[in-house]
């Protein structure tokens, strides 16, 4: 349902307009993730049906939806989104063979990976049949796609017949949104319904990887650790831009890797090193900040304190996955708390490690102290 409203009028809902041309009446309806009701599910596949858009929650962080045959369904999902068009989104199928029809050539790693590892947050690039619309790739001749380990977004595509492009429902360069009112805030107005079903469990986007190459390729690490991809087709590349090492940088081949992203409003500074090194460092800065006025908030592990500033604890340096669960909604609140500026201590790189670590230096922009 669209209406016009003047710039800075009112809408019905009661939300300030500021110069846009239309608003949409955002529905916000709870969901079950483990058993969805029919008629939500219904509800849902119908808006994606007349090409609408739906923000749902995976496993990994919440989607935002359309058709992914119809390209003026994903047109609109980049303009709402604010993302660079030439940024592919994720085709999203709710079966292993639904891939048959959208890549044009399946290499053997690739099924070994989608026997193993689907449903689940391992998105595949493949070289793409003509059937997916130049726009839902951003023109590539690849395609990436992806079968998600939860109910909601299995049940949506399987009702509304058609697999379903979803990027990440957060405007682009802001973290990925981990609960429904992440993406209220970040969309509300823009597209038609929020599937609210609480927050996800892995809380960081799937590790993509392109097995167009010989060795496949990690385009960006993610919920699935890059050791357990390994176990089953052996070594795969890491580039140092993948990490979030952008002084390495090479071109980029995820496209999406060249923007600065999960950034929180606030300035990022990262530190890395020995732990011991970090806590004393972090502080250091922390000092340094306040001393000229600057808010700070510290994003820890371990429940460590610091004194002059705001700190969250993300969890036990042990439990990665806890970290990388609290992630994204510990950055969103940070930023919400008013802070200037966020000093975050590093983690271990590995398992959960490398997504969490390749987040927190895109997120810094390049401000990495090394200690
Ligand atoms: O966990 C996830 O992957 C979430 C949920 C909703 O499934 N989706 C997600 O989508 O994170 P998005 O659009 O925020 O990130 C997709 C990433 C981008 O870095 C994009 O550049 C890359 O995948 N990508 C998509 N298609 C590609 C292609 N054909 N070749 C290379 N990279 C591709
Ligand atoms: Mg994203």
């Amino acid at each position: 349902m669209r209406h016009e409203a003047p710039p800075g009028s009112v809408s019905s809902s009661g939300k300030r307009v500021h110069g846009k041309a239309s608003l949409v009446r955002t529905r916000r309806v709870k969901v079950d993730p483990e058993n969805p009701a029919e008629e939500v599910i219904k509800d849902a596949a119908h808006v994606i049906g007349s090409g609408g858009l739906v923000a749902f929650p995976t496993e990994t962080v919440y989607g935002l939806g359309a058709d992914a045959l119809n390209p003026d369904a994903v047109m609109r999902v980049f303009r709402v989104k604010g993302r660079p068009p030439d940024n592919p989104l994720i085709v999203h199928v709710a079966d292993p063979d639904s891939v048959y029809l959208l890549a044009s050539e399946v290499p053997r790693v690739a099924d070994l990976l989608i026997e193993r590892f689907w449903p689940g947050p391992l998105t595949l690039v493949l070289k793409r049949t003509e059937m997916v619309p130049p726009v839902t790739s951003a023109g590539l001749d690849t395609v990436a796609v992806r079968m998600p380990a939860h109910a909601v977004p299995l049940a949506l595509i399987r009702t509304a017949g058609t697999p379903i492009a979803a990027p990440s429902a957060n405007r682009s360069g802001s973290p990925s949104p981990t609960t429904a009112d992440h993406v209220m805030r970040d969309l509300e107005g823009e597209i038609e319904l929020v599937l609210d079903g609480g927050p996800t469990e892995i809380g960081v986007e799937s590790t993509v990887l392109d097995v167009t190459v010989e060795p496949p390729e990690v385009l960006r690490p993610g919920g699935l650790p890059v050791e357990e991809i390994e176990r089953v087709i052996g070594s795969v590349r890491v580039p140092d831009w993948a990490r979030g090492l952008e002084r390495y940088a090479s071109r980029p081949r995820a496209p999406g890797m060249k923007y600065r992203h999960y950034a929180p409003k606030a300035r990022l500074v990262l530190v890395e090193g020995r732990p011991q090194d970090v806590r004393y460092r972090v502080q250091e800065l922390v000092n340094e900040f306040t001393s000229k006025g600057i808010r700070v908030g510290v994003l820890t592990t371990d429940g460590k304190r610091y004194e002059n500033a705001t700190t969250v604890d993300l969890g036990p340096s042990w439990d990665l996955r806890a970290v990388a669960r609290s992630l994204f909604s510990s950055i969103r609140a940070l930023d919400e708390s008013g802070v200037d500026v966020v000093v975050a201590e590093g983690v271990e790189e590995r398992g959960m490690g490398l997504a969490i670590m390749n987040r927190l230096r895109k997120a810094s922009g390049g401000e990495i102290v090394y200690v």
